[in-house]
């Protein structure tokens, strides 16, 4: 093994089961789970508070410095995101604010805003980090590249079961079109757009349910580093 903390590198589209997979392999092979999409709904949950215009980037450089964005880990490894000492993990996961998100995520001023503490969680700890553009340009170096990809449609129907669960209203048509709008903006912008990277292992989950996804990615991780899953959280064959 490595001296090195470990750096698993998950990106991919919106709603292609990332966060939940790449949160349950981290508790399963005790590694800290990043969830760097979070980090970026904070600074978007800035603007929309504060009413400042998210795609002009001289009015959003000009937010960066009054605004405190922060992340901690509770006691069940959990992260929860801070906006100016509020906790507003849940508040973060609104529709309205992926919307931001992904406004504010296309500037290059904020992205370079949020490098150092992505990178920073990377040197310090084994991670599993999930995101856009980890495996491109936060850790061009991670130890294992994912590319987490599923159809528009089955992502839409993944990203509605989540909300409802959470009591959100939603309709589907909305939901699929917030997602093919991320997908355009994420994918097409000039700062760090979402694509694999050449040495990304790509995973369709199209066709597969959490369990098959999470049991696939299991095994790359298994693979590539030799660890074995904690047998509470125990990994069925693919
Ligand atoms: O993963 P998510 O849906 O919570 O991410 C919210 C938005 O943040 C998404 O539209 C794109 C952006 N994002 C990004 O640009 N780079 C990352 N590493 C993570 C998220």
């Amino acid at each position: 093994m490595k001296n090195s903390p470990i750096s698993v590198a998950i990106d991919g589209p919106s709603g292609a089961g990332k966060s939940s997979l790449a949160r349950k392999c981290a508790s399963a092979f005790g590694f800290l789970y990043a969830d760097t999409g979070a980090i970026y709904r904070t600074v978007g949950l800035a603007a929309y508070r504060r009413g400042v215009d998210r795609k002009d980037s001289a009015a959003i450089e000009k937010m960066l410095p009054a605004i405190s964005v922060s992340l901690r880990y509770n006691e069940e490894g959990e992260q929860r995101m801070f906006l100016d000492g509020e906790d507003v993990s849940e508040e973060i996961r609104k529709p309205e604010i992926s919307i931001c998100a992904s406004d504010v995520s296309a500037l290059p001023v904020v992205r370079s805003y949020l490098m150092q503490t992505q990178r920073t969680l990377a040197k310090e700890n084994n991670v599993i980090m999930d995101g856009r553009d980890i495996g491109t340009v936060v850790l061009p170096n991670a130890d294992l590249k994912i590319f987490l990809t599923a159809s528009p449609e089955a992502r839409a129907q993944r990203r509605m079961k989540e909300l409802q669960e959470k009591g959100i209203p939603c309709v589907f048509e909305d939901v699929l079109k917030d997602i093919l709008y991320r997908d355009e903006q994420d994918s097409s912008r000039a700062a760090a757009p979402l694509r694999r990277a050449d040495d990304a292992v790509l995973v369709d989950t199209t066709e597969l349910n959490f369990d098959e996804s999470f049991a696939a990615i299991s095994q790359l991780i298994i693979e590539r580093f030799c660890l074995q899953p904690d047998a509470d959280n125990g990994v069925s064959p693919v």
